[in-house]
């Protein structure tokens, strides 16, 4: 299967608006050894023809402007999108699909908890209900049931549902239920080769970490070095574990997690402002580095 990082940042972007960390002001500047990335999203596909996008983040439109495959021009209006996956229900893996409006209907595949966000909190899907037919619900049941993509039917896709959180407008914030997160375990069926893909994930317990042994390539939640990081970088006090958010730093944190797999690719997504690894020239970039861990960018593109 071909994977294609569209945005690797977490919400806000890299660098933030407003924000004038070290990280987001060194950018700006040019003083710091770093790229700048849009908010997270990634498009897999099984031919190279026909992709699924995996979150639709508000840099959308952007991202598939730099993402040639996505626009094939066979047609006056035309679009290599099959589907679209939501993990959760956050702003910055949803707000895109306003911006696809021109292109409804568009099928979206989502848990009933994250249906129903994007039906009352933000309620996307009855706003674009008043575009040609807007967006359909395609349910995903949480009982690992594996499903498939009309456009890409070599990938077999199982949700796992995993711990982080739910958005500040659910009902569930800091309450998150079984289906306001998940994962995908995407298997390609002609190769049995396989990705773990969790922009969102606040724990590795046994449960997950038995799909993560299974994956060849592991593709994980970078948000934040340090759980504390936005305290020590001035711009907050909400903790990384707070947002469901595992750190990259400590003893249970996810260097740690990461370094039961020596075989799989491993790959860091999702990445806050915030986090030192941004900046290639620091301890936190080298420490990641030492453990064979790589950190996604915009453009990355790669075969499993
Ligand atoms: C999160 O994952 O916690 C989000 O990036 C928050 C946001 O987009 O505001
Ligand atoms: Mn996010
Ligand atoms: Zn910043």
């Amino acid at each position: 299967m071909y994977i294609h990082v569209l945005g690797s940042a977490a919400g806000g972007g890299f660098p933030q608006w407003n924000c004038n960390c070290d990280n987001c002001h060194g950018l700006r500047q040019g003083t710091l050894k770093a790229t700048a990335r849009t908010q997270s999203s990634i498009a897999i596909s099984d031919d190279g023809e026909q992709w699924i996008l995996c979150n639709a983040s508000p840099d959308i439109r952007q991202q598939f402007e730099q993402f040639s495959a996505l626009q094939p021009a066979r047609a006056k209006r035309d679009t290599a999108l099959a589907g679209i996956i939501l993990m959760d229900s956050q702003i910055d893996h949803v707000t895109g699909l306003l911006t696809l409006r021109e292109g409804c209907p568009h099928q979206v595949w989502c848990t009933p908890q994250v249906h129903q966000d994007l039906s009352q909190g933000f309620p996307v899907f009855n706003i674009l209900s008043h575009w040609n037919g807007g967006l359909e619900y395609q349910p995903i049941a949480l009982d690992f049931t594996p499903f498939s993509i009309p456009g890409c039917p070599q990938l077999q896709i199982t949700a796992v549902p995993i711990l982080s959180n739910a958005p500040p407008y659910s009902p569930r914030r800091n309450n998150p239920d079984r289906g306001d997160n998940i994962a995908l375990f995407i298997e390609d069926l002609r190769s049995q080769r396989s990705l773990f893909y969790a922009p969102g994930l606040g724990q590795v317990d046994d449960y997950v970490a038995s799909w993560m042994q299974r994956a060849d390539c592991l593709m994980v939640d970078g948000t934040v070095f340090h759980d504390n990081e936005m305290q020590l970088a001035g711009v907050g006090d909400k903790l990384g574990s707070e947002m469901g958010h595992l750190a990259q730093s400590g003893e249970h944190g996810m260097l740690q997690a990461l370094s039961a797999y020596p075989e799989a690719r491993k790959i860091l997504i999702h990445i806050n402002n915030t986090n030192p690894i941004l900046n290639e020239d620091s301890s936190e970039r080298a420490l990641v580095q030492a453990a064979n861990v790589e950190v996604a960018f915009d453009g990355m593109h790669f075969e499993v």
